[in-house]
């Protein structure tokens, strides 16, 4: 959700800022923009839509060695070039990722101090609050003190300004920020992947931290305006991690990724029959919130699953959006658990703050390393994904399922069932070898589909539904298998696909009694299951090996992501970059 790149050195800024914007297209967003130093003036490009778009406005061999980059997902006004960022006022020019949730206000007494406004952001407010303390400051490390301290919600910005065009400025609160060295210069970034055609090493802007960077020194200041020494990271993944490596879309690879981002998450916490030092100790919890979003809460809804029936602890799976403003029932027992592939999902983090400032125990289980939401936590879990570009998740579901399977184990105390994760690697192998384009030519004609299944198969419908939602356009609804018949079933008529997964033979002629309800109303029936049986309540078949019940789940997710993949394929959908979504959601 909105991007920022910036570059200042010796080397031409303009190539650098577009090529690290379009790194973090993965991000979402429906519009772009930058702003450039030339012969002393700043001067800014916007553009509605796709980066090429901008690029075709741009001239690339402009002599220019400063500039910032921008790519806008709209929150207050629609997608246009006037909505779209940089945003200028006075001698401020500013890049923004996060939400001002005071905009109204500080706009109402600026207003009356005589500045005009021409876009209908809350981002505009940032250089005219800027550029109106200066008038009073006179200092811009001073300005961007006093106005950062003005400002309530998230940000993480990038400043311009004209009485200093030999330093960039950025700041932090929020929304995440990296600043990166090459031998040529400096560079600001919402994410690594900008910068790591460049460098893999980076600095980290944590909350209310504001950075001078000129191309040849990065200063950074707390928010009293302290110099603070920062820590230099290094990013372990290869910058092929990052790329399509001949892939024609960055799901399809990452869904082919599976196999080794299981067995790497896996190995980071298992050594033989034992968990490793890695995986923390964790003290006996009555019961177990976990919150999270999106696909994060789907997996949380597999973990509830696992964690009660080997751990027999109570679990409830909550949205983070709700949890942080509902009444909750937690206390010194309760783990709350946070499941977030970016680390940063507002909501997400929010609901983390809440329950630890309830002086809850809160665990984080993360893909992004040095994240918000994994820095805050009081214990947190990595996944091992490496870096997801497309904005429908694959590989870090797989792997946060694989983790809540892992913890599952741990809780139940019961080793001996981390056998049961020898040799899974092979079989994701096979089940990725399938071809699911016999699958996806069924459903890609329908406007309607439905995913039904029971308990723990409930779950990955959820999962399933979503998938085949956000890629392919297609509506879909996932049904406990025993519900559907309690009103929706009169949108079943002949010909609608109906997904049944049954993986637990406890509960499989219940489910399969609930199939051909829909087969009796002339559904299409795709029957995903682990027991190979011949039968005539399904036209086509999907069958998967039979594992142990904590790897089932891990597995069954993968056909539902290559049936989403193929549909979105069919109907020509920009499969990496949805319409309308983001990847990682800043905003409430
Ligand atoms: C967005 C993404 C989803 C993701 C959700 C939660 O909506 O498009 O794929 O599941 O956010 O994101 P998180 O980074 O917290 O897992």
């Amino acid at each position: 959700m909105c991007g920022i790149v910036g570059y200042i050195g010796k080397e031409k800024a303009l190539p650098r800022v577009l090529s690290g914007l379009k790194f973090l297209e993965y991000r979402g967003y429906d519009s772009a923009g930058v702003a450039y130093v030339k012969n002393g003036n700043v001067e800014i490009v916007k553009e509605v839509g796709k980066i090429v778009n901008l690029e075709n406005k741009i001239n690339y061999s402009e002599e220019t060695f400063m500039g910032i980059g921008h790519t806008r997902w709209a929150t207050h006004g629609v997608p246009s070039i006037i909505n779209s960022h940089p945003h200028r006022v006075g001698k401020f020019t500013v890049v923004h990722n996060g939400i001002i949730e005071n905009y109204l206000k500080i706009k109402e007494m600026l207003i009356n101090e005589g500045v005009n406004f021409i876009s209908e952001t809350d981002t505009e407010v940032i250089p005219a609050l800027l550029n109106y303390n200066y008038n009073k400051e006179k200092d811009i490390l001073k300005t961007i003190e006093v106005t950062l301290k003005e400002l309530e919600g998230s940000y993480a910005i990038g400043i311009i300004c004209d009485d200093d065009l030999d330093n960039l400025y950025a700041a932090r609160c929020g929304s995440p920020l990296i600043i990166a060295k090459d031998k040529t210069g400096n560079f600001i970034a919402s994410d690594v992947p900008a910068i790591l055609s460049y460098t893999n090493k980076y600095i980290l802007l944590e909350e209310g931290e504001i950075a001078k960077i000129s191309s040849s020194n990065v200063e950074v200041y707390n928010n009293k305006l302290d110099k603070v020494e920062k820590e230099e990271m290094i990013f372990e993944g290869s910058q092929d991690s990052a790329m399509l490596n001949g892939y024609e879309h960055y799901m399809l690879k990452e869904i082919h990724e599976e196999g080794k981002v299981f067995s790497e998450t896996v190995n980071y916490y298992v050594d033989g029959n034992s968990f490793k030092n890695t995986m923390p100790e964790f003290k006996d919890y009555k019961n177990i919130h976990i919150v999270a979003c999106g696909s994060a809460y789907y997996v949380g809804c597999i973990g509830k699953s696992l964690i009660e029936e080997f751990a027999n602890i109570p679990v409830t799976v909550e949205v983070a959006s709700e949890y942080r403003y509902k009444k909750n029932f937690y206390d010194k027992d309760t783990l709350v658990i946070i499941i977030s592939q970016s680390g940063e999902t507002a909501d997400s983090l929010a609901a983390l703050r809440k329950a630890k400032e309830d002086g809850i125990d809160t665990l984080a289980i993360v893909n992004v390393v040095g994240s918000s939401i994994s820095r805050e936590a009081d214990y947190t879990m990595y996944v091992k994904a490496g870096p997801e570009i497309a904005v429908a998740t694959t590989k870090a579901f797989l792997a946060q399922a694989t983790l809540l399977s892992l913890l599952a184990v741990k809780l139940s105390n019961k080793l001996e069932l981390l056998n049961e994760f020898v040799g899974v690697e092979k079989y994701i192998k096979e089940i990725l070898d399938k071809d699911y384009k016999k699958y996806a030519n069924v459903i890609y004609t329908h406007n309607d589909t439905f995913f039904i299944g029971r308990l723990v198969d409930y779950a990955l419908c959820l999962e399933g539904s979503l998938k085949l939602k956000e890629t392919s356009y297609i509506n879909s609804v996932a049904f406990q298998a025993g519900e559907l018949k309690h009103g929706t079933i009169s949108l079943v008529t002949d010909g609608t696909p109906v997904i049944g997964i049954c993986t637990d033979e406890s509960i499989e002629s219940k489910t399969i009694s609930n199939i051909k309800e829909v087969k009796a109303r002339n559904a299409f029936v795709i029957y995903i299951t682990n027991n190979d049986i011949e039968a005539d309540f399904y036209d086509l078949k999907i069958v998967l090996p039979k594992l142990h019940k904590l790897i089932m789940p891990i597995v069954t997710v993968i056909p539902l992501q290559l049936i989403a993949y193929e549909v979105a394929k069919l109907r020509c959908c920009d499969i990496d970059k949805p319409r309308n979504l983001a990847k990682s959601v800043t905003v409430e």
